[in-house]
């Protein structure tokens, strides 16, 4: 087997500055392929250029959850709800951005891919069991190596959960590039994967590229997509600028406390959230709550 090298991106979320810092790092990296690990749309304003991009490097990609979410809208298939709550605002906007190429770009996504220059390595969303089931620092050895088992490859690289992480296992690796648009691990900079092989073994590098965030907000702004996102784009805005998650603990909090998760409850949840906290003690002080 010839020596290869491989990027895999993932996570880009309608954020085109990022994506562009991206592809000016990887002109000098040179791989010989380049994958995408889905969420090209969702949770940013540019989710049509995202795509555009992508089809037109043709660079194959997966099918992330948040190209489900948007094609739920496009096809009218979400709850009544959904149409009118202020949760979803951004959701109905970044939809009816998607131009009608996009939609079809997004909707003949296929589940997984393989390099076409090495053989060994499968590229998933989220697992190989979902694209909304994510493989973070807190997901056991053990429940690593069963999907190692569940599969022929023994490099399994995903994305979704927006932290990066390298973990050796008895069967195999498991790598998760990180996120290209919104990483989630207190590090603002554009993140992905490179795999090098040389036919035996595999190297992982997980790289960082530095971008113009205020150039992100200025489309929020110009865009509309922050005045029409609503509570979502707010949270957000706070996620691009701090790197950490807001939306997902601020809908839970707001659902365990039954208050209406739109802009009027963000003050309060902001004095209860510590961005620094990790999430699952978060998720224990809310679950204390309850009790
Ligand atoms: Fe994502
Ligand atoms: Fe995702």
């Amino acid at each position: 087997m010839p020596s290869s090298k491989i990027a895999v991106l993932a996570d880009i979320h309608g954020n085109m500055p990022a994506l562009r810092a991206v592809i000016a790092d990887l002109e000098r990296q040179a791989p010989d392929e380049v994958l995408v690990a889905g969420d090209l749309v969702g949770r940013g304003p540019e989710g049509s250029l995202v795509v555009e991009t992508i089809r037109a490097l043709g660079w194959p990609c997966v099918r992330g959850n948040h190209e489900d979410y948007l094609l739920g809208f496009v096809r009218r298939e979400v709850p009544d709800s959904w149409w009118r709550e202020d949760e979803w605002a951004a959701s109905r906007w970044m939809a009816a951005e998607l131009t009608p190429t996009a939609v079809e770009y997004i909707s003949a996504l296929p589940d997984e891919l393989r390099p076409t220059t090495a053989p060994g390595l499968l590229l998933v969303h989220g697992s190989p069991c979902s694209n909304q089931d994510g493989l973070g620092p807190w997901t056991s050895d053990q429940q690593l190596s069963r999907h190692l088992d569940s599969i022929d490859e023994n490099v399994l690289v995903c994305g979704h959960t927006h932290r990066p992480m390298i973990r050796e296992l008895r069967n195999g690796r498991v790598v998760n590039v990180g996120a290209v648009g919104l990483p989630f691990n207190r590090d603002r900079r554009a993140q992905y994967g490179l795999f090098h092989t040389d036919g035996e073994s595999w190297r992982t590098e997980l790289r960082a590229v530095e971008y113009d965030t205020g150039e992100l907000l200025q489309v929020y702004e110009a865009t509309g997509f922050r005045a029409q996102g609503g509570v979502t784009a707010e949270l957000i805005r706070l996620e691009v600028e701090q790197a950490v998650p807001y939306l997902v603990p601020f809908l839970k909090w707001s659902r365990l406390v039954g208050a209406a998760p739109d802009l009027s409850r963000v003050p309060e949840f902001l004095e209860f959230y510590d961005p620094g906290e990790p999430l699952n003690d978060f998720f224990q002080r809310l679950s204390a709550l309850r009790a």
